[in-house]
Order: C-alpha cells, then structure tokens, then sequence
C-alpha cells in the first residue's frame, strides 16, 4: 500500500490525521465508536482532503464538489476501482459495479436500457403489488422492524421486476444466504488482511449462486420478455452463464441493499419528525381514505396517472432527498489512482487508495446550511416549480447520493420511482410511530443502515378499501 515516502518530492502533500488532527479525531471515535464521526472530525480540523493514518490503512477522503468532479467526472480514467483481493470483485467477479474500462462501458450499455425512465414506470404495479404483499402480513397493530420488512419488500421488486421472477416461495430459504452475501462484502479486518481466511460463507454463497443459475436457465427454456433486465442480459452477445450470474447478483446486492436502508431511514425520520409526517400524509390524501384506500394517490393501475401522481407528492420527494443527503446508503465510493496525480493541488501517489466520501460531501458547511439538521424544505428551491429561484450556493457534484459521472448509479431512476411508491403506500396503509426508547446509530455496513434496526409501532388505517 502507497505511504507517504512514495509521495513525488516537491509537491504539497495531502493533509495527515494524525498530530494534534489525529487527538480530535481520537475522541470522536471514543465518544461513539464510529467511523464517520472520526472523519467528520478530520473533515473539520483538516478540510475536504486528508489521507488517515492508520496502520495497514493509509487512504486518501475526499469530499465537496471540486474533488468529486475531479474524482467522478473529469479524471475518472486515472483511477481503478478495486484490486482483485477486495471482496466485492470476489463475490461480484465481473459484475458492473467492479468491472473498469472497455468492458465496464460494454456492460453497461447492455443493462441500461432496463434500467430508464420508461420500463422503471411500467413497473409501478407490480412495486404496488408487493409492497402490498408485505403490508397484508404487519398487524393491525403492533410492533414491526421496519429495517426487515423493507429488505422483504425491495428483494420481492427487485427480482420480481428486474429479473420477472416472484420470489415470495423462496424468500425464507434465502434470507440468510443473501445477507451473508452482503456481510461478506461489508468492511471488516479483511481490509487490511485481504489474504485472511474467511470460513462460513462458502454454503450460502453457493446457494444463492445456484437459485440465480435456475432463473437463467428456466428463463432459457420457458422464455419470458425480451426487454427486462434478465432478458436483455441473456440476449446480448459474448455473454455466458457465469458473466450473466455477475451481473445478475450485482444488481440484487446494490439494488436492494441500498432501497432497504433508505427506506428504513425515511420511516426512522419521519418517526423522529412527526410534524414532517403529517405533511406528507396530507399530501398523500390519507385524511380522504374514509371512502377507501381506492381513492387515494397511486391507486390507479394506469402507469400515466401513476406517473401523474408521483410528480405531485413533491413534499415526499424532498424528504427522500434529504434523507439521501443525510444517511447516503452508499456513502463512500472507492478508487485507486493508476498514476501519481494533483488533486486540487495536493499530490497523490499512483496505487493510493482515495475514497470519495458521499457522506462528508453531504455535510460540507460551505455548502449546506446546518448540515446535521433533517430540513427538507432546503430542497423546495430544486423543485420544477415556475419561476423558483435556481439554488446558486449548491454547485454540481455536492450532493451526489447516486454517485456522478459515467459510473453513476445505473439504478438511480428505479430506486427513485420505487421510494417514493413503496412509502405512500406504507403510510397511505398505516400510522407509524417509533417504538419509544431505541437507539438507532448508522452502521457502515454494505451500505450505511439503521442499526440495530428501526422498530416501529404501526397500526392500520381504518377503510384501507382491503377488508
Ligand atoms: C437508494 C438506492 C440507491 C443508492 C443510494 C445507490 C447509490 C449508488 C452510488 C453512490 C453508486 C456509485 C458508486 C461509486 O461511484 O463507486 C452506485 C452505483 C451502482 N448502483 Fe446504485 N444505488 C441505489 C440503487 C440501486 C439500484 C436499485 C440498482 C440496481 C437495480 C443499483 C445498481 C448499481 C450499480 C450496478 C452500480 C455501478 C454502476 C457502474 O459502475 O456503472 N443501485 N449506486
């Protein structure tokens, strides 16, 4: 790993958190325990660029729009994304999401089409559907964790629109092995050990591993559409099996780990701010639900009226995207610079690891006001409301929560869609309330969740039009 004495001579180099940075940051982590209240910490002693010092772990942070620019956009072809130890490119191989260069952009062409504005909308009904799935089985009143039943629901839209397969029969005995999937590529000592043995995972990858081999060769025999994601995988050129289950366990892991997180922090926010809640419920026509739930926003099968209804809940809109701003599910985008490089005028050795940090990004005080409070009215002026002022102090590339550049996120217009549907019908369905007395901290999983889980009083609305 690249140190300070691989460092170009002559050149400024990038700000160390160690010496007296290093104390502040200490106490943070001692205060509690986390990661990100550190680099919070660095952040503010150090500015928007610092490399941490720990042993075996020597990575450059980035954050704010100029570095994020740089990073995303402007000299992306600088940087790689992983070494071939790193555990997401073990278990992804030669998915996307680990995938550089030539053969990056070829894949990416292949998916995108599956993943625009159009099908994602045609999928409407079926996100309806299952998110509907999953309220049947809540209690009329009682106690849920929110974090497990939005994972149920984002896995059942996941594979049920993506890859048109209903995965309700097999949920149950893939429940673990998808979270082993997931805990396998968490962040862990294997960071600094990459060659560490890792026992315990071998059975439930294979399973996994076999159930997304099943779904490609029943869809080669049963057949099935052409233009969703698993059909345009299995009819492009040069694509066998084995590339195929990449990109299919590729898009299963960040498709729905992420939708999972931030609908669980959505209801935690909404929990925490109840005015915000009624808000939205207003919006949502709840108070109007007497006559039924067919009354409602959404109700409607027909995807234009859908679609019609989805650009007028703006006050959900902007509550997804403060939520986004302040609990980003990915918060950290990784990359390893290919040559020494100048990054705003700091000087970085070839081989460093730089991570560019969503998170910090997006409580930058030069660009957000009171970056730690949950306001999402800061996002009214990014409304398409006539005649709003555009926001000057925002710039591109400070608020990135689905990345930027050619490696954004391919999933960001479902994941956009699917929010905003699965949470009007969780309120339009049930009161929520936060079960008193939890405490819930972002853990730096996969992505940043809610831990230990975000437990929830619900009870169901009364002339849900479903009894
Ligand atoms: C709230 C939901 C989501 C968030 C916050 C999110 C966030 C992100 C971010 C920040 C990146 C860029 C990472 C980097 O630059 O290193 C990314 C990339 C990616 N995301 Fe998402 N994502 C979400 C949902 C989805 C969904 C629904 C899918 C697929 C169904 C998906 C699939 C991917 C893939 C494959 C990439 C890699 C793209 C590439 O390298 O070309 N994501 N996502």
């Amino acid at each position: 790993m690249a140190g300070p004495e691989n460092i170009p001579q002559n050149e400024t180099p990038v700000p160390r958190a160690d010496g007296p940075a290093g104390l502040s940051i200490l106490k943070g982590l001692a205060r509690d325990r986390s990661l990100l209240t550190a680099m919070a910490a660095m952040q503010k002693e150090l500015g928007n660029i610092f490399q941490i010092t720990m042993p075996r772990f020597q990575p450059v942070v980035v954050a704010g729009p100029e570095l994020n620019r740089q990073l995303l956009v402007t000299d992306r072809d600088k940087f790689s994304w992983r070494g071939d130890n790193d555990p997401v490119v073990k278990l992804l191989r030669h998915g996307l999401l680990v995938e550089d260069g030539e053969e990056h952009d070829r894949l990416r062409a292949c998916m995108e089409p599956a993943m625009r504005r159009t099908p994602s909308l045609e999928h409407i009904p079926a996100m309806i559907r299952y998110t509907d799935q999953v309220l049947d089985s809540w209690p009329d009143e009682g106690e849920v964790d929110v974090l497990v039943e939005m994972r149920k629901v984002a896995l059942l839209i996941l594979l049920g629109t993506l890859f048109g397969t209903d995965f309700t029969p097999d949920m149950a005995g893939l429940w673990k092995p998808v979270l082993k999937a997931i805990q396998y590529i968490s962040p862990g000592p294997w960071i600094l050990w990459p060659d560490m043995p890792r026992p315990g995972y071998k059975a439930d990858l294979e399973k996994l591993d076999s159930y997304l081999y099943t779904l490609i060769r029943r869809r080669r025999e049963d057949g099935g559409p052409e233009d969703d994601l698993l059909g345009r995988l299995l009819s492009a050129p040069d694509m066998d099996d084995d590339l195929i289950r990449d990109q299919m366990l590729t898009m299963l892991i960040a498709g729905h780990d992420t939708s999972t997180a931030l609908l669980a922090w959505v209801l935690y926010l909404l929990g925490e701010h109840q005015e915000v809640m009624a808000q939205v419920e207003d919006e949502l026509g709840v108070q109007r639900l007497e006559g039924g739930i067919r009354e409602a926003v959404l109700f409607s099968e027909d995807s234009v009226e859908i679609e019609k209804a989805l650009t007028r809940l703006t006050g959900l809109d902007m509550v997804i995207k403060e939520t986004l701003r302040l609990f980003p599910p990915i918060h950290v985008g990784n990359r390893f610079a290919k040559e020494n490089l100048d990054l705003q005028g700091y000087s970085v050795s070839e081989e460093t690891r730089v991570m560019v940090s969503i998170y910090l990004s997006h409580r930058d005080e030069v660009v957000w006001e009171e970056p730690e409070q949950f306001c999402p009215r800061r996002f009214e002026r990014h409304q398409k409301v006539a005649g709003a002022e555009p926001d000057r102090q925002r710039p591109p590339l400070a608020y990135i929560p689905f990345g930027g550049g050619p490696r954004n996120c391919i999933g960001a217009t479902f994941a956009q869609i699917e929010s905003k549907v699965v949470l009007a019908r969780i309120l339009q369905q049930f009161e929520l309330k936060l079960s008193p007395g939890q405490k819930v901290r972002p853990h730096m999983g996969a992505t940043l969740e809610p831990r230990p889980g975000v437990k929830m009083i619900v009870k169901r609305r009364i002339g849900n039009g479903k009894q």
